[in-house]
C-alpha cells in the first residue's frame, strides 16, 4: 500500500470534517489539482465569466499610473502565482523593479510560472516562495538598495476568503508589508443576473470546475461519489453579497470514504465556494481597520471590478 502524501492525508481529513458535519461544507482550495486549475483557465476566458478580461483591461489603460504609486525599484510581492499576463502588464511598466516575488502554495506552479517570466525579464530578480498566503505568511527579507514593498493580489480572490480571513490577511499585509503598500483587485457588487451567469456558463465548464472536486476525492481518497447524482448549484445570496456554489445531491445516497458511511439527504448539499463581491467603501474600510490606508481605485467604465490602492503606513495602531 502506498503512503499518501501530507497534502492527500489532509485532503482527506478535511473531506472526512466536511461529510460529517451540516451543512457540508470543504475549502476551495481543494478546486485546484491539475484538472482544476485547467478548468479554471477556461473559466476565465468564459464570455459570461467578465473578471478577468476586465481587470486585465484595467491594468492595460492604468498601469503606467499604477507605476508612479509604486515608485522605482519596487520590490514587488505576487499573491498566487497566477495569470502572468497581469503581472506581466505591472512589470512592463515599472521603474526598474528590485525584484519580483510570487508566492504560491503550490511549488510546480510557482516555478513553471517563474521560469517562464524570468525568459522575458531575463535582468529581474525572481524569488518565488512556496507558502499559503491564506493563512500567516512570511516574505524574504527586504533588500537594502530597494524600493517600496508592493504586494499585489489580483482576480479577486479575497473574495473567496471568510470576512474573518480577508481581516487576517489585511493584519498580515500591515505586519510584514509596513512602509510598502497592497494593489487589490476586487469583484464589484452589480446585477445578480450578471452574477449568476458568470457562475453558471452555457457551455458548463464552472460546473465541470465544481464537480471535479468529487472527480479529485474519487481518484485521491478512493470516494464512491456519483457524479450523475450531484449537480453544479451556484446563486447570489443577495443579503450576504456573495456567490454560493454547492454540489447537491439528487436522491438520498451514501458515500464511502475510508470504510466510513456519509449519507446524502435527497437536495442536500456538500458547499465549495463563496466569492464575495465588494463595494469599493465596504473593502476600503476592512483594510482600514487592520490599518491600511485607502489610496487610489482604477476601475472600468461599467464598474465591474475595481483596483484598489492600500498603503501600508511604517507604524500603527491595528484595531483587535
Ligand atoms: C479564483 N476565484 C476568484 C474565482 C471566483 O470567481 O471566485 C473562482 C471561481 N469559481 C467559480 N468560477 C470561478
Amino acid at each position: 500500500m502506498t503512503v499518501p502524501d501530507s497534502e492527500t492525508l489532509q485532503f482527506m481529513q478535511d473531506m472526512q470534517a466536511a461529510l460529517s458535519q451540516s451543512p457540508k461544507s470543504i475549502s476551495p482550495k481543494y478546486f485546484y489539482d491539475q484538472a482544476g486549475s485547467a478548468l479554471f483557465d477556461r473559466i476565465c476566458e468564459l464570455p459570461e465569466y467578465y473578471p478577468t478580461r476586465t481587470e486585465l483591461s484595467i491594468l492595460q489603460t492604468h498601469a503606467a499610473d499604477m507605476a508612479k504609486h509604486m515608485g522605482e525599484h519596487a520590490d514587488i510581492i505576487e499573491f498566487g502565482a497566477g495569470s502572468l499576463q497581469k503581472i506581466r502588464l505591472l512589470l512592463n511598466a515599472a521603474t526598474k523593479p528590485a525584484r519580483f516575488v510570487p508566492m504560491d502554495i503550490s511549488g510546480p506552479h510557482l516555478q513553471a510560472a517563474s521560469v517562464s517570466l524570468q525568459k522575458e525579464f531575463p535582468a529581474l530578480q525572481i524569488q518565488p516562495m512556496v507558502g499559503d498566503y491564506t493563512s500567516d505568511w512570511q516574505l524574504p527579507a527586504a533588500l537594502p538598495q530597494a524600493g517600496k514593498r508592493v504586494a499585489f493580489f489580483p482576480g479577486s480572490t479575497i473574495g473567496n476568503f471568510s470576512p474573518a480571513q480577508a481581516l487576517s490577511f489585511f493584519r498580515n499585509c500591515a505586519q510584514h508589508l509596513a512602509g510598502g503598500a497592497l494593489l487589490l483587485g476586487v469583484d464589484l457588487i452589480k446585477s445578480p443576473n450578471v452574477l449568476h451567469a458568470a457562475y453558471n456558463d452555457a457551455q458548463g465548464v464552472t460546473a465541470a470546475f465544481n464537480l471535479n472536486l468529487l472527480v479529485r476525492a474519487n481518484r485521491e481518497l478512493g470516494c464512491d461519489f456519483d457524479l450523475s447524482q450531484f449537480a453544479h448549484s451556484a446563486f447570489y445570496n443577495a443579503p450576504l453579497q456573495r456567490i454560493e456554489m454547492h454540489l447537491l445531491s439528487l436522491k438520498a445516497q451514501t458515500v464511502h470514504l475510508n470504510g466510513q458511511a456519509y449519507a446524502f439527504h435527497e437536495g442536500e448539499t456538500l458547499h465549495t465556494e463563496y466569492s464575495h463581491k465588494f463595494t469599493i467603501a465596504g473593502v476600503q474600510q476592512a483594510a482600514q481597520s487592520a490599518g491600511l490606508q485607502a489610496g487610489p481605485v482604477w476601475t472600468d467604465p461599467q464598474h465591474l471590478f475595481g483596483l484598489l490602492w492600500l498603503d501600508i503606513p511604517h507604524t500603527q495602531e491595528t484595531s483587535s
